[in-house]
């Protein structure tokens, strides 16, 4: 069988991958630029991410965040898959009644969090840890996705989706599906910074609010610490003094040593956001699949999306699970 896969992010890799894996014959056009996972920061959360989503959406995130770990096992190397858990904190009183509703626990003593995590401030007033909330580097994900596709992927930014000339086509072009297929994906511009401090410095991924703010901050084993993000309805690429100074205040906040890093970059990224923020997962038309808006999912979301839209396409079964996501439910 013959697929294009138009998108050469975690989403359309992940899916090429899977249809390979199926003796497909795979051809990857992907646009040379970088996609949302790049400043991603791979936490896999689908409870401390889960505010405002549907039960149906909850459903599909778990499910994803069960087949990570095999997922990422058959990648064959090194992709920075970490279950040391995460912990979900407040740090005012206020901050305290808002995020608590989240939580699926009792609220922690500090005593017992900086057990957990010394590096905290004493300033942070109440978490939990939620240990099945792993994460995982997506820089490492689409590298080794990349190599395992090889040169089934061509550089070439495509115009129409005749132009793929496959008699079947999965778009997985993020924010750019809208312009191929005029379904409604909105760019939502994140600013993420990553900092460089001594490998060890934190053990868990931490998301938190602090003083109305929400941020979270994610340790690598290399020393790399990602601390994100801005959630802004924009479009532009512009690094902003108030974006970075919020994300650093609220990080510093909740762990001062973080104040002696390097900061190593700082990035914007475009989460592709739909009407309701849910992923657009199915058959568009005769020939034609969709798998795109994940919103701030895509690395969560990427191995129940291949595994669905890759059994999609080899035999035509929409499974159970992708109900609430049909590409057209906007028309
Ligand atoms: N998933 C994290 C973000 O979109 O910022």
């Amino acid at each position: 069988m013959s697929v294009a896969v138009v998108g050469g992010g975690i989403i359309g890799l992940s899916i090429a991958s899977r249809l390979v894996d199926n003796g497909a014959d795979v051809t990857i056009f992907d646009d040379g630029e970088y996609g949302a996972w790049n400043v991603a920061a791979g936490m896999l959360a689908p409870g401390g991410e889960a505010a405002f989503e549907t039960p149906a959406l909850v459903r599909l995130m778990s499910s994803s965040a069960e087949r990570w770990s095999s997922f990422a096992a058959s990648l064959g190397v090194d992709v920075g898959y970490d279950e040391t858990g995460t912990l979900s904190l407040a740090v005012t009183a206020d901050d305290v009644a808002v995020a608590a509703r989240e939580w699926p626990s009792p609220a922690l003593r500090p005593s017992r969090l900086r057990e957990l995590e010394p590096a905290l401030s004493p300033r942070v007033r109440a978490g939990v840890h939620r240990p099945a909330d792993c994460q995982v580097d997506p820089r490492r994900v689409v590298a080794a996705l990349r190599e395992r596709l090889g040169d089934r992927i061509v550089t070439k930014r495509l115009s129409t989706l005749d132009e793929a000339g496959a008699p079947t086509v999965v778009v997985a072009a993020g924010c750019g599906t809208a312009a191929l297929t005029g379904l409604p994906i909105r760019p939502v511009k994140g600013q993420v910074l990553r900092l460089r401090g001594e490998p060890g410095l934190l053990r868990h991924v931490i998301e938190a609010t602090v003083d109305g703010r929400s941020v979270y901050v994610v340790p690598r084993a290399d020393g790399e610490i990602v601390v994100g993000a801005t959630q802004e309805e924009r479009s532009d690429w512009t690094v902003t003094a108030g974006g970075v100074h919020d994300l650093l205040r609220a990080a510093i906040e909740l762990v001062p040593d973080l104040a002696e890093c390097t900061l190593a970059e700082t990035l914007v990224g475009h989460r592709p956001g739909t009407p309701d923020n849910a992923p657009l997962l199915g058959v568009l038309r005769e020939g034609v699949v969709v798998a795109a808006g994940h919103f701030r999912n895509g690395v969560l979301l990427a191995p129940v999306t291949a595994d669905l839209i890759a059994d999609l396409v080899l035999t035509g079964t929409t499974d159970p699970m992708l109900d609430d996501f049909a590409p057209g439910r906007f028309a």
